[in-house]
Order: C-alpha cells, then sequence, then structure tokens
C-alpha cells in the first residue's frame, strides 16, 4: 500500500525510562497523530510544559500539543480507571479533549482482577520480577489465553458479564491456591467502578488500523510511542526479567493494526547511561558511591512506583542490539546533562563472559548477563554545564566527542540530544561533528 505521509515509531532502547515522553511530546508538534501500540499503566511518562510537570501513563504525551489526535492502538492493556483518571486530571489543568483520544475496539482491558493477581503472585514467586504491580502480565496472559475481554464486549452488556465472570472465577481460584484471598476485599467495588466506565470508553472508541492508514493516505503524520525498552521487549530482552509484551519497534504495527511497511522510520532513545528498575541483571551497573551521585544528578526514581533506578554506563553491546532489533534509523541521546561534572566516562563495548570469551553481542542467557564482565572504554568528561546548550555547536568538544563515540557504536546517528527537562532543552542534530 503507497502511504503519502510519514509514519515514526519511538521506541526505547534499554530498560525504559529513556525519557520517550519527553522526545515524542518534541516531534509532536509536526505530527497529526500519535499512538501507543503497547503496555498499559506500567508505563510512566514525564514532560514538562513551562513550570508545570505532567506524568501520564496511559495517554501519549502528543496530548499536551493542542489538536493531535492520541490513540491507544489494540496492543495496549487498558486500564479504564487510570485512563480516565488521567483523562479528568488533564481536563482540570485546561488541557482540551474533545475528539481528540481515541482507543481501540480491539485493545484489551486491565481490569482491577489484573492488579490483584500480579502483586499476590510477586509476593509467592521465587523469582521476583520487580513488576509495577499494575496487573500488567496477567492481562497479557489473559489475552494470550483467550479468556481477555476487550474494549469491543462494553458493547454486549451480557457477553461482557460472562467474560468478566469466567475470568474473575479463575484469578479468585489462582489468589485462593496462592492464600491471598484478603486481597479480594474491594474487588467487587473496583470492579463495578471500573465497569461503569464502559459506556463512557465505548465514546472514544475507534479502530486504529484503518483510522491511521487514512491519515498517512491523507499525507499526515504519525508517531507510534512505545513504552518501556528493548531489553524489556518480551522476546528480545532480558527474559524472564521483562515487561509481557514486545516492546520494539516491529510491535508498533502488531498494536495499532497498520502494515510494516508502512512504517518510515524508527528512532531509539537511549540514555546518555543506562539505568533499571526492577530485578534481573544490568551488566554495566555503577559501584555504590556513584550509582547514588548520579542516581541524585539525574532524579532517578521511577515515574509509575517512584522505586530507585540502579544506574551504570552506557553500554553499547545493548545499544547495539536495540538498533538491530528495532531497525533504528536514528537515535535520541537523553539526559547528557547528568554527566556533566563527572571527570571520565566510561562505555562498555563488549563483554567477557563467564568463560572468558570475549563478545559483542547481546546474550540470550539471561543468566550469564549477570556474570559479564563488561569491557569498558574510558572518555574524557567535559566537565562544564551543557543544560544552556540549544545547538549542538554550544556543547564542549568533549560532549560532542561522547555522542561521536555513541553514534559509532550503536550504528545509528544521534538526531537529537536532551540536556534537560524543558522543550527548548532538546536540541536538534545534523551530524553530529
Ligand atoms: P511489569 O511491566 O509491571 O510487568 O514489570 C515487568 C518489568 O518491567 C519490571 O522490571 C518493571 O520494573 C519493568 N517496567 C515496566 N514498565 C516500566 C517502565 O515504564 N519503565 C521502566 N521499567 C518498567
Amino acid at each position: 500500500m503507497t502511504t503519502h505521509g510519514s509514519c515514526t515509531v519511538i521506541v526505547g532502547c534499554q530498560w525504559g525510562d529513556e525519557g520517550k515522553g519527553k522526545i515524542v511530546d518534541v516531534l509532536a508538534e509536526n505530527v497529526d497523530i500519535v499512538a501507543r501500540y503497547q503496555g498499559g499503566a506500567n508505563a510512566g511518562h514525564t514532560v514538562h510544559v513551562g513550570e508545570e510537570e505532567f506524568i501520564l501513563h496511559q495517554i501519549p504525551s502528543g496530548i499536551l500539543h493542542q489538536g493531535k489526535r492520541c490513540l491507544l492502538g489494540n496492543g495496549v492493556v487498558l486500564d479504564i480507571v487510570q485512563l480516565f483518571q488521567e483523562y479528568d486530571a488533564l481536563l482540570a489543568r485546561g488541557v482540551a479533549l474533545e475528539g481528540r483520544v481515541g482507543v481501540s475496539r480491539r485493545a484489551q482491558l486491565l481490569l482491577p482482577y489484573h492488579r490483584l493477581l500480579d502483586r499476590a503472585v510477586e509476593e509467592a514467586t521465587d523469582t521476583k520480577i520487580g513488576t509495577t504491580g499494575r496487573g500488567i502480565g496477567p492481562a497479557y496472559e489473559d489475552k494470550a489465553g483467550r479468556r481477555g475481554v476487550r474494549v469491543i464486549d462494553l458493547a454486549n452488556p451480557e457477553r461482557l458479564a460472562k467474560r468478566v465472570a469466567a475470568a474473575q472465577e479463575r484469578v479468585v481460584r489462582r489468589l485462593e491456591e496462592l492464600g491471598a484471598t484478603e486481597a479480594l476485599a474491594t474487588l467487587e467495588r473496583d470492579m463495578d467502578e471500573a465497569l461503569a466506565l464502559g459506556p463512557r470508553l465505548l465514546e472514544l472508541a475507534t479502530d486504529t488500523g484503518p483510522e491511521i492508514s487514512a491519515a498517512l493516505r491523507a499525507g499526515k503524520k504519525v508517531l507510534l510511542e512505545g513504552a518501556q525498552g528493548t531489553a524489556l521487549d518480551l522476546d528480545h530482552g532480558t527474559y524472564p526479567f521483562v515487561t509481557s509484551s514486545n516492546t520494539t519497534a516491529a510491535a508498533a504495527a502488531i498494536g495499532t493494526g497498520i502494515g510494516p511497511t508502512s512504517i518510515d522510520a524508527v528512532i531509539g532513545v537511549v540514555k546518555a547511561y543506562t539505568t533499571r528498575v526492577g530485578e534481573g541483571p544490568l551488566p554495566t551497573a555503577f559501584e555504590p558511591e556513584m550509582d547514588a551521585r548520579v542516581r541524585e544528578l539525574g532524579g532517578e526514581f521511577g515515574a509509575t512506583t517512584g522505586r530507585p533506578r540502579r544506574c551504570g554506563w552506557f553500554d553499547s553491546v545493548l545499544a547495539r542490539h536495540a538498533a538491530q532489533v528495532n531497525g533504528l534509523t536514528g537515535i535520541a541521546v537523553t539526559k547528557l546533562d547528568v554527566l556533566d561534572t563527572l571527570p571520565e566516562l566510561r562505555v562498555a563495548t563488549a563483554y567477557r563472559m563467564p568463560d572468558g570469551s570475549v563478545t559483542e553481542s547481546f546474550p540470550a542467557d539471561t543468566w550469564s548477563l549477570s556474570a559479564v564482565e563488561p569491557v569498558y572504554e574510558t572518555l574524557p568528561g567535559w566537565q562544564a554545564p551543557t543544560t544552556e546548550a540549544r545547538r549542538l555547536e554550544d556543547l564542549p568538544a568533549r560532549a560532542r566527542a561522547y555522542l561521536n563515540r555513541l553514534e559509532e557504536l550503536t550504528g545509528a546517528p544521534v538526531q537529537w540530544v536532551s540536556v534537560g527537562t524543558r522543550r527548548s532543552q532538546i536540541i536538534p542534530c545534523g551530524a553530529v561533528a
């Protein structure tokens, strides 16, 4: 199918929290539609507009630009209560929303029993994932198990009641097995609250695939916004310490209902260093003192759960893996300013495996990843503030050299650099020289 507009995917290339929301927010200015394609309220996109901070969990960050249409695709698991809390909070802050939010009729509903199960399973298991507790895993399990309840089911109360009862019954049995029945005390009330929002949700229902395809045919521009990151992808991440959806770029087509040939560009977002929240290996983790310092400098606490994020050096083994899996056409490097005071910077270029061999590929064996020793290259720090830079030329030469090296090692051109939380602090780049 020929498309006349343009369709760009924004994808995280680490363990989430790369600052995708900020990049989407800036790019959204020049597009017509922004759509989410996977995940749910586990995501937390923080966007600063003027002095105001907005944390969005479900509605795409494009919503903060007047007139843009924001869609939640079929690949999303939709927490109705959370969605309308966000929707109403935006309204209360004066954001005009009439006709601007659309939800796929095929999207799965994440219902209160999914949250109960998520928390009870985490509590009971030996291999803790450190989930966000938002019910994501159980909701995707119901989808794959063909027990899920979809937005369109809200239009048929009889079928809805049947499907919800069957899914809920199963959860109750599972909670009984796990000895976690005290969690059931508020379930009925929470279910009533969620399902009462059904008619309101149906007013937003659309078919995202045809809507996006028609927009592209009409010459419009579309951004597809990923949540979490490549290392949290169900297939390509550090399994089993991953989220329950495909976070990578190919999922953008499936999760919105367009064909993969409609996608023109894929921009990978990388933080200038690495962070991870939740369990699982982080090969380039800092020593404790440096970890505390960078966490403080970068404000590295989860937007959804408030948990402290573990921090480490930039990992180009992971970045190359992300470039390959996502087919990156460019990268956006965020939070460069967090490194402003450091005397020297390290970048992992390879891993020394437990058997002594050296690899430049991201290993499939997650447990070996916990035991690898990164091979580092050291670059001099620039030790000068970058937050006032508005053009690439304004950055210290050593900061540009650092970006150059990330570009070389990742194999994708740097297209954006962020040096702060405000829109004006996101610098568009041509060649990094
Ligand atoms: P879940 O997505 O809540 O099931 O959590 C699975 C794993 O993904 C955990 O390690 C979470 O900390 C991580 N995770 C989920 N969403 C995000 C996110 O938006 N940013 C960073 N980590 C996330």
